[in-house]
């Protein structure tokens, strides 16, 4: 999505501007650009592209100036073009704005500003924004953006700056991610945190229809009545190598090997006297008994985490769940009432059709659990109870660490109504918790098998189609691993049940078409095994993943990824990681842009 950064102080804004820019390269964008201003003028300078070509637009020349604000587009409305890049001026160029996310009512109120003369050079939405300014502008630049943000419908993280105004920023948020970062002598906003890292660990999370208002030496925080806001500060633990890639060639892979340790981070605190204890999450027995029927809401990779969280919450709570893809939940009108637990699974915490869901799910008088990586998120804040997942900055496009943690998470929350519920003996509950408390040792096992996904790669990347294939849990794995090559390597390719298989699609089975088998589920092992031999009777190759001792496989399969032996509900996690290695490998056959494929951002904060 959009990046946005902000600076006023003492220093020189651009190379601020254009750092904390390609701190937020990871978001995916298609073109960047900078305001500054300086002696009574803004400089706007912008392009189509990356920043390096922005930085090619100064020749040499950096704009000098103490206050600007910078940003990444990724577009929405217009496509990719210096004109319709931002910043965005007004018709007088005495204001320029940045903004990140879509103006629904932005064709009413064009209409309505041309007909008083405005003079529009771009097709984006964000533009009315500048030409309202001006309109409202009467020296006060909080009242000026106030009166902006009551015209306008839509989602928005916006910075200002008014050439008539020399040493003042103003910004807002909604629906849309905006930090201000607390410095010496200097301010800053930006969409996130790694953009400012370096300068400050200082940070206001923003809420929704906070304004704000920057000198190089003061911030303040009014609510839309110009009612001061007083906030704690968030300050943020991260070092500035946990966002960067700390020697890997990608985040990606440097994400996946950081898997073990994440998990560990994510499940060991939650875990006292062998039992699973939520601390931030007061869930009582008979809140539990109140509970007539759960949704599990998410979108990509979280949805796919969502499916093996309601087969574990069914399996062990035996509670009643549906999942749903945030996108389509939002408009099926769900049947919801305050007996209704809606759980939101997003690890940006700010994707929009998943924050959209949320807030439709409350107002339906449901409790809501978010599981969110991201702390301090938009989801964060406004679901009722919260689990992190303690993943840290997962900065690739493609989801690797945040995928692994929230089933995690999903086990956690499985285990706790389990036996919450009384359908889970403490006895059975620790006996899987002790399972749970091998994955990360088993899974540096398989990311120690890396050079045998190399050689999978190497042969099969080139491939025009690879079908994954699963029973039960395999199935949803299934999924996530079709999603990972797809993103990142471009390659077709469609999960499917394994028993569904015959039912039409095994018609697109021919010689040399490549299927990936999961048979990692013990009790469907059998079924798996006939699924692979109508595979192979059709001139499919196979790439089977089975645990250890179910040696049958490797008479039948082309390949065979072995995993390490755990309880058939817990191996999704373990049979995952080869899905991923398998994917960055054929990527990187490929001579993909691993970290930011073509097309997809980090966080999807349009709808
Ligand atoms: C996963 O690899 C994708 N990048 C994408 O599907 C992602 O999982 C989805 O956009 C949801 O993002 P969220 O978890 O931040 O809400």
């Amino acid at each position: 999505m959009c990046g946005i950064v902000g600076y006023i102080g003492k220093k020189e804004a651009s190379p601020i501007l254009i750092d904390g820019l390609k701190k937020l390269e990871y978001r995916g964008y298609d073109s960047a650009g900078i305001a500054i201003l300086s002696e009574g003028k803004i400089n706007v300078i912008k392009t189509k592209g990356r920043l390096a070509d922005l930085e090619e637009r100064f020749k040499g020349k950096i704009p000098k100036g103490n206050i600007g604000i910078g940003h990444t587009r990724w577009a929405t409305h217009g496509a990719p073009s210096d004109e319709n890049s931002h910043p965005h001026m007004s018709m007088s160029e005495n204001i320029a704005v940045v903004h990140n996310g879509i103006i629904e009512n932005y064709m009413e109120l064009k209409k309505d500003l041309e007909k008083k003369g405005y003079k529009f050079r771009s097709e984006t939405d964000t533009e009315v924004l500048a030409h309202l300014a001006e309109m409202y502008y009467d020296g006060n630049l909080v009242d000026t953006l106030i009166k902006v943000i009551k015209d306008v419908r839509g989602s928005f993280a916006i910075g200002l700056i008014c050439k008539d105004n020399p040493n003042e920023l103003v910004a807002v948020r909604k629906d849309s991610p905006l930090i201000v970062g607390l410095g010496e002598n200097e301010n800053f906003i930006a969409s996130d945190i790694p953009a400012i890292l370096e300068h400050t660990r200082k940070i206001y999370l923003l809420n929704d229809l906070e304004f704000v208002h920057l000198t190089s030496d003061k911030v303040e925080l009014f609510t839309i009545d110009k009612k001061p806001i007083n906030k704690n500060i968030f300050n943020v633990e991260w070092d500035v190598d946990a966002a960067e890639k700390g020697g890997f060639d990608h985040f990606m892979l440097k994400e996946m090997y950081e898997q073990p340790k994440v998990i560990n981070n994510t499940i060991t605190p939650r875990i006292k006297n062998g039992l699973i204890e939520f601390d931030d999450i007061n869930f009582t027995a008979d809140d539990l008994k109140n509970i007539s029927r759960a949704f599990i809401v998410a979108c990509g990779s979280a949805y796919h985490a969502g499916m093996v969280g309601k087969y574990l919450i069914e399996n062990l709570a035996r509670i009643p769940v549906e999942v749903d893809i945030a996108s389509e939940f939002r408009y099926r009108n769900p049947i919801i009432d305050d007996k209704t637990l809606v759980i939101i699974v997003s690890q940006s915490g700010e994707t929009a059709d998943t924050l959209a869901a949320l807030r439709d799910a409350k107002k339906k008088g449901a409790r809501v659990l978010a599981v969110v990586n991201v702390v301090g998120s938009s989801i964060a804040r406004e679901a009722d109870d919260v689990l992190y997942t303690w993943a840290g900055p997962e900065i690739a496009v493609a989801s690797t660490k945040g995928y692994t943690t929230q089933l995690m998470a999903m086990y956690m929350i499985a285990l706790k109504f389990g036996v919450l519920s009384g359908n889970l003996s403490e006895k059975d509950a620790k006996h899987l918790i002790n399972e749970l408390l091998t994955v990360p040792e088993k899974l540096e096992v398989l990311l120690g098998k890396i050079d045998s996904i190399k050689e999978l790669a190497k042969k099969y990347h080139n491939r025009r189609d690879v079908f994954y294939i699963g029973r039960g849990l395999d199935h949803m794995v299934a999924l996530e691993g079709s999603l990972k090559l797809k993103e990142i390597s471009y390659i077709h390719s469609e999960a499917y049940a394994a028993g569904e298989l015959k039912h039409g699609t095994i018609a697109l089975i021919e010689e040399g078409t490549v299927v990936v088998a999961l048979a990692t589920q013990n009790s469907l092992f059998e079924k798996t095994l006939s699924n692979i031999k109508e595979v192979k009777a059709r001139g499919g190759t196979v790439i089977a993943l089975a645990q250890e001792g179910n040696d049958s496989v490797k008479e039948i399969a082309d390949e065979v990824i072995v995993l390490p032996k755990i309880d058939d509900r817990l191996s999704s996690v373990l049979a995952v990681v080869p899905l991923q290695l398998f994917a960055y490998y054929c990527a990187i056959d490929k001579g993909c842009d691993v970290d930011k494929p073509r097309n997809l951002a980090k966080s999807v904060t349009v709808e």
